[in-house]
């Protein structure tokens, strides 16, 4: 087991730090950006039915229900075809709307989820085109669709998904810039500049990664917190919901994502000098509105350690820890800003002594419902 883990104290460790390899090979032979040639084998006899579909839903579990949630943003921003994004086990028991013009993508790590299983057999009895984004090949998910395409994230043994999470938003976006290219929604000028930018993530993962050492002295400061709130906008919000889960699963504090701006219908009553409050601001469109949500957590004493843009000056200013990652598309910010979430929470994990790679009660897949 030690030679499995390559030298590293825990799986999850391990398959952290592989993420520039697994995004690059989520990505591998899938598209040229010199010639913004854009090919997934999957997808290529189902793109006329994509670019027509009236509607995608995306049905998944956990974190990769997170994943789901960064495409509606990325599908309905460069795509423009309405997304829904469902809980595998709420759609599957709601008697859904489904149509033969939808499309259901259903994302899963394992392909072994029963509710996600479950529920795209649902809408496929009600004749919806069903496409599966899995990791493991030949898996029950990936032989159930119709076409799919894999997360060539390599074996995720770790119980808390990292490394399955943003090779699912790095096919994602793929398949939302095929799309968007199909049906004339993303100009070639934006597709080749996100090509651009997506070929340089893994390069700017890894420097996200030498944030390490920097999040372990932050871990020691709250790592006897009982509990923390994480909050995002936009292409941030699942990031917010993803890094809270992480810390639940491991860490076990608890701990809840939000959108920012809704924090003052409710969350906001629980922030005191005790509330560790998780902030990713990165340089976006919604920028200057989680500027007032920061203010908003200090003006009550909580403590703020925030994910900003290299340079950023503003955040810095106000927070108490500061957290800095490299630049990039808001749509591909998902794969950089949720490493710094994925350190926080193996290192709180790891000092409070739990067992980061099989946490209690919980299965790497859930084959029962
Ligand atoms: C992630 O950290 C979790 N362990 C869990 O939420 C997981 O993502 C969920 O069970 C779905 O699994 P799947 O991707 O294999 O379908």
């Amino acid at each position: 087991e030690s030679i499995e883990k390559g030298g590293y104290e825990h799986f999850m460790l391990k398959e952290i730090f592989e993420q520039p390899r697994s995004i690059l090979d989520s990505m591998r032979g899938r598209m040229v950006a010199e010639s913004d040639h854009l090919m997934m084998a999957g997808i290529r006899e189902f793109e006329n039915k994509f670019a027509n579909a009236s509607r995608i839903i995306i049905v998944a579990c956990g974190t990769s229900w997170h994943a789901g949630l960064v495409a509606e943003y990325l599908i309905e921003d460069l795509a423009r075809i309405p997304v829904e994004v469902e809980y595998a086990s709420e759609f599957r028991y709601r008697n859904p709307i489904i149509s033969e013009r939808d499309i259901v993508i259903a994302i899963s790590q394992s392909g072994e989820t029963a509710d996600t299983l479950a529920a795209l057999e649902l809408a496929k009895s009600k004749g919806a085109t069903i496409f599966g984004i899995c990791n493991v090949v030949g898996s029950s998910i990936a032989r159930a669709t119709d076409a799919g395409a894999y997360t060539h994230a390599g074996p995720e043994i770790g119980v808390a998904s990292t490394k399955a999470f943003t090779a699912q938003v790095t096919v994602l976006t793929l398949i939302a810039m095929i799309i968007g290219s199909k049906r004339g929604t993303l100009e070639t000028t934006k597709l080749r500049e996100l090509m651009v930018e997506l070929e340089t993530i893994p390069a700017k993962v890894e420097e996200a990664l030498k944030l390490n050492e920097q999040i372990i002295g932050i871990s020691e400061q709250y790592k006897d917190a009982t509990n923390f709130l994480y909050l995002g906008r936009g292409y941030n919000f699942p990031v917010a919901l993803e890094g809270a889960l992480k810390l639940k699963e491991i860490s076990y504090i608890h701990a809840e994502g939000y959108p920012a701006a809704e924090m003052k219908h409710g969350p906001i009553a629980l922030i005191d000098e005790q509330m560790p409050v998780v902030v990713i601001a990165t340089k976006d469109s919604s920028y200057e509105k989680i500027v007032s949500n920061v203010q908003e957590v200090k003006a009550r004493k909580g403590k703020v350690i925030a994910v900003v843009t290299e340079g950023d000056t503003t955040i810095p200013a106000m927070a108490d820890h500061v957290i800095e990652i490299p630049e990039t598309s808001e749509h591909l910010m998902p794969l950089l800003s949720v490493i710094p979430l994925q350190l926080l929470s193996y290192h709180i994990a790891v000092m409070r002594g739990c067992n980061v790679d099989q946490p209690r009660n919980l299965a790497k897949s859930v084959t029962v419902e």
